[in-house]
């Protein structure tokens, strides 16, 4: 399974046992990921979801861990999970990225969140996509604005991380922003920005 958007220079796509062999030579440590270190990684534990297919992700399923790929190789993933508001089964899907230290800062971090909100709104019946990141992490907060996601405010004291709690910021698109955009985009442009059909 890949997924794109038309132009993007990123894909997500099912991990691959070569994928995990990239992310254990660049295991998140308290200097290259400050806001994403929560503990040494469990060894071997991506390789045995991959292998017994745990992480591939359903289409549909409001859970689910993909590759980021760009220029060819695995530059990172994407990650999403039900963040239910109340007791009704409707969840929000609440999403996370990590990219590997290389592949920072060239643009695909924006790009990849766009092609997951775009796979979220499309494989899913989800009416709300959203993500929070540590208030401090201004790259994260620039690229979920970018991938065109609205800053709804703080969540104070969300976040546990060095030793204390830490506030969050809080990005949402809802379904009707989304279609909302898409529409936009469909008529200022001659070729949409938009492949999959619903
Ligand atoms: C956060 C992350 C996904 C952003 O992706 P990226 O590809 O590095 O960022 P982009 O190149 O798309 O840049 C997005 C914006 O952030 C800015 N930016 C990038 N790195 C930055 C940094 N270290 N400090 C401040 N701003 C930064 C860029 O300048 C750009 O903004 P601009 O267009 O206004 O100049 C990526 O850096 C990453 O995986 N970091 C480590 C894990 C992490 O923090 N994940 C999120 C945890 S919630």
């Amino acid at each position: 399974m890949t997924y794109t958007l038309p132009g993007s220079p990123v894909l997500l796509r099912h991990f691959t046992l070569d994928d995990c062999t990239v992310l254990e030579a660049n295991p998140a440590t308290m200097d290259s990921d400050r806001f994403s270190f929560f503990g040494l990684p469990v060894p071997g534990r991506m390789r045995r979801r991959v292998e017994s297919g745990e992480a591939h992700p359903k289409p549909g399923e409001v859970h689910g861990l993909l590759v980021v790929e760009a220029e060819g190789v695995c530059i990172g993933f994407v990650s999403w999970h039900p963040q239910n508001y109340g007791p009704i089964n409707a969840p929000t899907a609440n999403f996370g990225i990590g990219l590997i230290p290389s592949a920072r800062g060239k643009g695909y971090g924006t790009e990849a969140q766009k092609v997951l909100v775009d796979y979220l709104f499309q494989t899913t019946t989800v009416n709300r996509v959203e993500a929070s990141t540590d208030v401090e992490n201004i790259a994260e907060q620039r690229s979920l604005e970018k991938a065109g996601l609205l800053r709804e405010g703080v969540v104070r004291g969300a976040h546990y991380r060095e030793g204390r709690y830490n506030d969050m910021a809080l990005y949402a698109l809802t379904r009707p922003d989304y279609e909302q955009a898409r529409a936009a985009s469909s008529a200022t442009k001659i070729t949409t920005g938009f492949s999959a059909s619903r």
